[in-house]
């Protein structure tokens, strides 16, 4: 398992994706729990919760909501956050997606901005599914934002993948694609360099980083999910928009399947 060193640093990590629109995708989550679950259940799992920008906000709209990490660090933020906020409905714990067992069900879970490429194999992928589909109730969703297929076939950016964001006195400068190797064609694993730069007050700290992502189109997708046999499709957006659906225009930038346990 090959994990990104600026993981280790919540704060910075936390600075450089504070672009995101985390009221809107929630939004959309919300609603899709609504429409398209068949239980009751509304308790909310974030796998790979990272600095936990959506366990906050689902919190603070009154869910029950929990998400584990594979990076320690991560997990003591969100502890942490949540604690300052009195944010009491919220549990958080190390755990690795690829394997995790919880005694709890769900109503929903949640897989955001990409962490699924980090499953490589079909084996990885499969078994995932099937550890997800054990914790959600029958009517469950999962929900997991992926990279857009013209992206995955490197026909077209979606993506702006440079770009600079501050908070008081740190400027985080980040490269994310700075430089990308060809995909194995035999694995369809892809190694991409990732480049951030931090300035804080006097102080310049670089990260260059390698990241290993599965390159995960959308008929494979619904291959691997038939083969896990937990479950169903349900819909495929391009965006966190209920208008926008998975299609080659610009509009849809992301894949975002709306997977239901059967
Ligand atoms: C791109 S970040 C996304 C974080 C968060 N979901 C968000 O939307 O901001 C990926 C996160 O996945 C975590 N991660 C990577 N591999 C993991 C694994 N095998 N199991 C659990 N978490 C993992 C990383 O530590 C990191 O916090």
């Amino acid at each position: 398992m090959h994990i990104l060193e600026i993981y280790k640093y919540p704060l910075y990590y936390e600075i450089a994706f504070q672009y995101r629109d985390i009221e809107g995708e929630c939004d959309f989550l919300e609603s899709q729990l609504e429409l398209q679950a068949t239980t009751s259940n509304r308790r909310i799992l974030d796998i790979g919760g990272g600095t936990g920008m959506h366990v906050v906000e689902f919190a603070r709209r009154g869910y029950e909501v929990h998400s584990f990490d594979i990076v320690p660090e991560m997990v003591d933020w969100v502890k942490k956050k949540c604690k300052q906020q009195g944010l009491e409905k919220v549990k958080v714990w190390i755990g690795d997606m690829t394997d995790f067992k919880q005694r709890l069900h769900y109503g929903l879970a949640i897989n955001m901005l990409t962490t699924f490429n980090y499953l490589l194999t079909n084996e990885d992928i499969i078994h995932h599914l099937k550890a997800v589909a054990d914790v959600l109730d029958k009517g469950g969703l999962y929900i997991i934002e992926l990279t857009h297929p013209r992206d995955c076939l490197g026909m077209e950016k979606s993506t702006l993948n440079q770009w600079l964001e501050r908070r008081g006195d740190i400027v985080v400068e980040v490269d994310w694609d700075y430089e990308v190797h060809p995909v194995d064609p035999i694995t369809q694993v892809q190694e991409r360099l990732v480049k951030i730069e931090v300035q804080e007050g006097e102080n310049r700290r670089s990260f260059k980083m390698k990241q290993l992502n599965r390159i995960l189109l959308p008929q494979e997708l619904k291959a691997l999910v038939a083969c896990s046999g937990a479950f169903e499709v349900v819909d495929i957006f391009g965006t966190f928009k209920e208008d926008i659906k998975l299609d080659s225009s610009r509009k849809s930038w992301r894949m975002i399947p709306i997977l239901r346990k059967l």
